[in-house]
């Protein structure tokens, strides 16, 4: 019955990355592929989830004190006017909130605006409801909007665009400037905004994220999307909303029900107590990982990349083979995880624009520095030696084929 399949489950069959990621787990590799955090969740968030369970939070529930939270937060941080009764739907995590929004917007045929490169859930989503995702480019090196060609990406059958900020997979912040952009296009063309914001308190240095939802005229038109799971680590927990004007919230909500009905009980109980985190807890967030993400930008400068762009937000660098190595991020990922043990992530799999074999497409590889002390020290250790004893060799890619037999991890 093979040939049954539907082709939306054909398009999303595994790929690459998941070939690479079977090996990286076959030769016991140090995990810098994956967005989720191998560190142990806050403490005082996982006693919240035990007493829940302990209470016999056991049902089909939705808690709304997390909407009475998440309303109170807007305020604070955004501005934002929302009503907890009606503006909030809490998902199934960021992913059920997405897909949700997009099975109540869009008709066969509507198309879907997305930055490339893009974080690679949203495409199988909107293909599910038989949308047609269109990609704008962002410019490497900084991933700039390229207003042009933006503005050129509407048509007549524009129904949303989707903007992902703090950015997964470059570690972009959007710029005020570019939200106005976005904003200006989206009312001009009454379109709505789909935003992904799980990254909004992961930022560093001088940069804030903003949501599109706060700009003039937007919050009319504004789907935002969010979750617990990178800001309280618990990417397993499976708690996520949509906040949009309650007629759209209304037809995201009856697709939720009838999609999951609700989100785990008790760890719904644990978002209230995650949600009302101490001020410092979100320092200590940024702080942390501000330093994990100045760890690994040494680490790779010393392996020998250039790193032409540092990350904004987010738990990624996106960090550019330099020309000089004769490699492709396939081969650059494959050769990791064989000779250090350290697995990442071809760039690849995130650009979905046509491009040639010479194209930047193939020339980037994602590193996830979400992990803990002894992992990132773990990857520096193998990383340095492979630089140590192979140099020059291996990174420009001669040197690999007399060494195909070669042990596995150091
Ligand atoms: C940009 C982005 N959005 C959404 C998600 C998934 O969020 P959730 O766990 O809430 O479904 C991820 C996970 O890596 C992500 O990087």
């Amino acid at each position: 019955m093979e040939r049954r399949l539907s082709a939306a489950s054909r398009r999303s069959a595994p790929s690459p990355i998941q070939q690479l990621s079977h090996l990286a787990q076959r030769v016991g590799a140090v995990n810098l592929a994956e967005g989720f955090p191998d560190f142990p969740a806050p403490p005082h968030v996982k006693a919240a989830a035990a007493a829940a369970i302990a209470a016999d939070h056991n049902q089909y529930r939705h808690v709304q004190g997390i909407s009475d939270i998440l309303a109170e937060t807007a305020k604070r941080d955004h501005g934002l006017d929302v009503d907890p009764l009606t503006d909030f739907v809490i998902c199934c995590g960021q992913s059920e909130a997405f897909a949700a929004a997009i099975f109540a917007i869009i008709d066969p045929g509507d198309e879907v605006l997305l930055f490339d490169p893009a974080f690679e859930t949203y495409e199988t989503c909107i293909e599910l409801a038989r949308g047609v995702p269109v990609y704008v480019p962002l410019d490497p090196p900084s991933w700039t909007l390229n207003e042009d060609e933006f503005l050129k990406s509407f048509t007549s059958r524009t129904k949303a665009v989707v903007l992902n900020s703090p950015h997964n997979p470059t570690g972009k912040v959007f710029s005020k400037e570019e939200l106005h952009i976005i904003a200006q296009a989206c009312q001009k063309t009454d379109c709505f905004a789909i935003t992904d914001e799980v990254y909004e308190y992961i930022t560093y240095d001088e940069n804030k994220h903003i949501s599109l939802a706060s700009l003039p005229g937007m919050q009319e038109r504004a789907i935002i999307t969010s979750s617990l799971s990178k800001t309280y680590s618990v990417t397993g927990w499976r708690i996520g909303w949509a906040c949009a004007p309650a007629s759209i919230a209304s037809a995201i909500r009856n697709i939720h029900v009838k999609l999951t009905d609700s989100a785990p009980a008790p760890f719904q109980e644990a978002a209230l107590i995650a949600l009302t985190s101490t001020p410092d807890f979100y320092s200590s967030l940024k702080k942390d990982y501000e330093v994990r993400r100045d760890f690994i930008l040494q680490l790779l400068k010393d392996f020998g990349f250039h790193i032409s762009f540092k990350p904004q937000g987010s738990v990624f660098v996106f960090a550019e083979l330099p020309w000089s190595w004769q490699i492709s991020d396939i081969d650059f990922v494959t050769n990791l995880i064989n000779d250090a043990g350290v697995a990442v992530v071809p760039g690849r799999g995130f650009f979905h624009r046509n491009c040639d074999g010479e194209s930047y497409h193939h020339r980037y590889v994602r590193f996830a520095f979400c992990k803990s002390d002894a992992t990132l020290m773990a990857a520096a250790i193998r990383m340095r030696k492979l630089a140590d004893t192979k140099g020059k060799t291996w990174l420009t890619g001669s040197g690999r084929q007399e060494d195909q037999t070669a042990s596995a991890s150091p």
